[in-house]
């Protein structure tokens, strides 16, 4: 620090090396020198910044190291794999089966999250029968838990399922409180249950979590498959891998006479697959879980439904897969 005092002019000129320059810290702390001066009876004051050489802000630094506090699914530490949901258009499935993948994760024995990224569209709360909200503990937020997976939801935070009207960049800050304002603990699997489509949630998901693996979903229908064949572009675009198709309401099987039905076409799976240079997890027939009215969750198909055990037999194949 140097300072220099013109006594004649009354006129003060100072010049102070701190740690980074052009911060509002450095805007404070010229305010504050100033007014000192000025008290002191100084007419005009001059101030001047340098930046500290780096091996006078080692000798400042603390040896501890930052506080061993929950450092984040995003952190560089974080074991936790995310798979997102996607599709190339809406009302396939991706809420039914990313509540189902996560449930049949947990049945596995995996601990696992759900994260409902449809943010104008939630609907997973609902599909999982979930009555309570999460509770704030501190700066955090405690995810609501639900058939052994820790769940979070838009849907919490919005009164009586009053519209939502985001702007672009909100979006974002959502999505990234999600991840860093909830305390998840540890996680095995992450499943994201995305918008529809290519917009900007799948976008900020793509660029928030680069090493997301996503599941297409698409039904039979070779126009649907074409439509998806676009959700898996844009992963591929950004680097995402793409473990696998789902095909959804493949087929309908009666229950009387056991004859399938395949009433919205056939083949969209493994064509989609096959485009994507992927394999197809599974097919998923047309068929409503039982419900449950002792503990109702009206999307949730139980272990042994027939649902159920396709979704058992997918969730293994992508715990073998996601290393
Ligand atoms: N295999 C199935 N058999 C019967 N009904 C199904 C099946 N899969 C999904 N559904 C039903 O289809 C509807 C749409 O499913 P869902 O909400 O999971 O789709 P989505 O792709 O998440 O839709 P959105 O794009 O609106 O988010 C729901 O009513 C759901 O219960
Ligand atoms: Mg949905």
């Amino acid at each position: 620090m140097e300072v220099k005092v013109k006594a004649e002019k009354k006129h003060v000129s100072v010049k102070l090396a701190i740690a980074k320059t052009n911060t509002p810290e450095q805007l404070q702390l010229q305010q504050q020198v100033v007014k000192i001066l000025k008290e002191g009876g100084a007419e005009s004051v001059g101030i001047r910044f340098a930046e500290l050489p780096e091996e006078e802000l080692a000798k400042h630094r603390t040896n501890t190291p930052p506080e061993e506090e929950d450092a984040g699914l995003l952190g560089p530490t974080s074991k936790t794999k995310f798979i997102a949901v996607a599709s190339g258009k809406g009302g396939v499935g991706k809420s039914t089966i990313s509540v189902n993948l996560a449930i049949s994760l947990a049945r596995l024995g995996k601990k696992v999250g759900i994260v409902d990224a449809d943010i104008y569209g939630f609907s997973v709360p609902d599909m999982m029968g979930i009555t309570t909200r999460p509770v704030v503990r501190g700066k955090k937020i405690i995810p609501v838990e639900r058939m052994g997976v820790k769940v979070i939801s838009m849907g919490f935070f919005v009164e009586d399922n009053a519209p939502i009207i985001w702007r672009g960049p909100m979006l974002g800050k959502m999505l990234n409180s999600f991840f860093n304002e909830v305390e998840w603990g540890e996680l095995d699997y992450l499943v994201l249950d995305l918008p529809p489509g290519t917009g900007d949630v799948a976008l900020d998901v793509h660029s928030m979590l680069p090493s997301c693996k996503e599941v297409i979903v698409t039904t039979p229908h070779p126009t649907a498959a074409f439509v998806a064949a676009r959700a898996g572009a844009m992963a591929i675009k950004t680097e995402h891998e793409v473990i696998g198709v789902i095909e959804n309401m493949s087929y309908f099987e009666s229950k009387t006479t056991g004859q399938k039905e395949y009433v919205f076409g056939k083949g969209g799976g493994a064509k989609l697959a096959e485009e994507l240079r992927t394999e197809v997890l599974g097919q998923l027939p047309l068929q409503q879980p039982d419900w449950n009215e002792d503990d109702f969750a009206p999307s949730v198909y139980a272990e042994d439904h027939r649902l159920g055990r396709v979704f058992t037999d997918i969730a293994e194949k992508i715990v073998a897969k996601v290393k």
